[in-house]
């Protein structure tokens, strides 16, 4: 038997340690109370209780504070064969700590290449896979420069950015400054989590159009393959905002094998060599650009969407390989095709005073499964990050644009019973009008 330790993890990846534990592993799960917001409570204190050791640390970046975590949890160090973390804020520590206790992990290197979207872009340009323009920046005036140089429209977003936080399109200078401007006020609304990651860098990148991709490829023992294309639904209104994702990913069949080879090689240049890594990508009239890459497995509701019809529990997978499983041989086959959708208000909305208690019932029974956070009465925010949203529903259907229909038509009968607009969703770009 194995020893596999999680240094955080998303409420989704307490399947991770559930399967682990199912296989008759020792699991340690070390928790940060500064991303308790990123799960509800449930599934955060499951992990708790399937851990054979636990304890907590204040702060991912101190590499001495998760260490001492790993002491405190009672855990032996020297009998941990794997150490991993299923949410973005927790992958720099597990590789890091890996590394330092000589357990299997994602090469140290090879995750802050992908998290610093600088150092990425640049070793992309170094290795000649296609990539987008680019430049670091600190303030506004540099920011000016550089859209200058690269030319409008662009997009500003922080190096170390996650769960697009303090991220805008700027289509010309006014835009830049206006970014710049209300850049302290945006960190200050962030969760504390969210805000502690972010360094003074922003990147000014060149905004390609085309329709959004993800794919999640699996790296062990010098081998990467694509396990499986995801094709994703973005805000109408504002493209950053992601509000879904289908599998397959509708790409012809070549077409998708050129986006699994081009994921397979970012993640190659990066040096990404245990995991399963989460790589987007746009598709443009130019090609496929990456957008970022996440050293770790797709967060959000995609593993579920992925498990639902590939027939594997992809959490499942992933524990695996971190304890030395053979990669898949290919990509997942997929048995027939499925969809989420997230629920999202466009403005500060206030949700009916009167609803019963079971009004999302009706609705469900309609889906694959699905989830509210919200009931008669409550307010819901705007969505400015991830974390907005407050409700998911997911469809399963023979082709992509059935399930896709499938959330599209309760989303719009939620949206009716609710009386405000919800952030309207879009798959792929219109086609331009002859
Ligand atoms: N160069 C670009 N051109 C066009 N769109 C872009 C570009 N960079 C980012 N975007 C859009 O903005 C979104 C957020 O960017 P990015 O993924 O880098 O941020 P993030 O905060 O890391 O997001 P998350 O952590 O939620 O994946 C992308 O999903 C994409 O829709
Ligand atoms: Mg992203």
């Amino acid at each position: 038997m194995s020893h596999l330790l999680f240094v955080e993890t998303t409420g989704l990846g307490v399947q991770a340690l559930a399967h682990a534990k199912r296989r008759g592993h020792t699991v340690t799960y070390l928790h940060c109370p500064l991303y308790d917001f990123t799960a509800p409570p449930a599934q955060r204190s499951q992990a708790i209780q399937l851990a054979d050791h636990t304890a907590s640390f204040t702060d991912p970046l101190d590499g001495e504070a998760v260490y001492g975590a790993l002491l405190a949890s009672g855990a032996d160090p020297g009998s941990v064969d794997a150490v991993l973390s299923t949410l973005s804020y927790g992958a720099q520590a597990a590789a890091d700590l890996a590394a330092r206790i000589g357990a299997r992990g994602t090469s140290p290197g090879g995750t802050l290449a992908a998290r610093d979207k600088g150092e990425c872009r640049r070793i992309l340009r170094e290795r000649g896979v296609p990539s987008v323009g680019f430049q670091v920046v600190t303030d506004a005036a540099q920011a000016l420069e550089a859209a200058e140089t690269i030319g409008y429209p662009v997009i500003v977003k922080p190096v170390l950015g996650i769960g697009k936080a303090v991220t805008s399109i700027a289509r010309d200078p006014s835009a830049v400054r206006a970014h710049f401007a209300a850049a302290a006020a945006d960190r200050d609304q962030l969760a504390e989590g969210m805000a502690r990651q972010l360094d003074e860098r922003y990147l000014v990148e060149e905004l390609v159009s085309g329709d959004l991709y993800s794919v999640e490829v699996a790296a062990s023992e010098g081998h990467l393959v694509p396990l499986v294309c995801a094709s994703r639904k973005v805000s109408v209104e504002n493209p950053v905002l992601e509000l879904g994702c289908t599998v397959p990913s509708g790409l012809p069949a070549a077409d998708e094998a050129a986006l699994g080879r081009y994921a397979v090689g970012v993640c190659r240049a990066l040096g990404l060599d245990l995991g399963i890594f989460h790589v987007e990508v746009m598709h443009t009239p130019s090609g496929f650009r990456l957008i970022e890459v996440n050293p770790r497995l797709t967060g959000g509701s995609l593993p579920d969407t992925i498990s639902s019809v590939a027939g594997v529990d992809v959490f499942a997978l992933l524990a695996d390989l971190f304890l030395g499983a053979p990669l898949p041989g290919g990509p997942l086959p997929l048995r027939g095709s499925a969809s989420h959708s997230f629920l999202a208000a466009h403005e500060k909305s206030t949700v009916p005073a009167r609803l019963p208690g079971d009004w999302f019932a009706p609705f469900l029974a309609r889906l694959h499964s699905g989830y509210v956070r919200v009931k008669a009465g409550d307010v819901v925010p705007p969505m400015r990050t991830n974390f907005d949203s407050f409700g998911m529903l997911r469809a399963l259907a023979s082709t992509p644009a059935e399930a896709e229909a499938a959330c599209s038509a309760v989303k719009t009968d939620i949206e009716a019973l609710f009386g405000f607009a919800l952030l309207a969703e879009r798959t792929r770009t219109p086609a331009p009008v002859a």
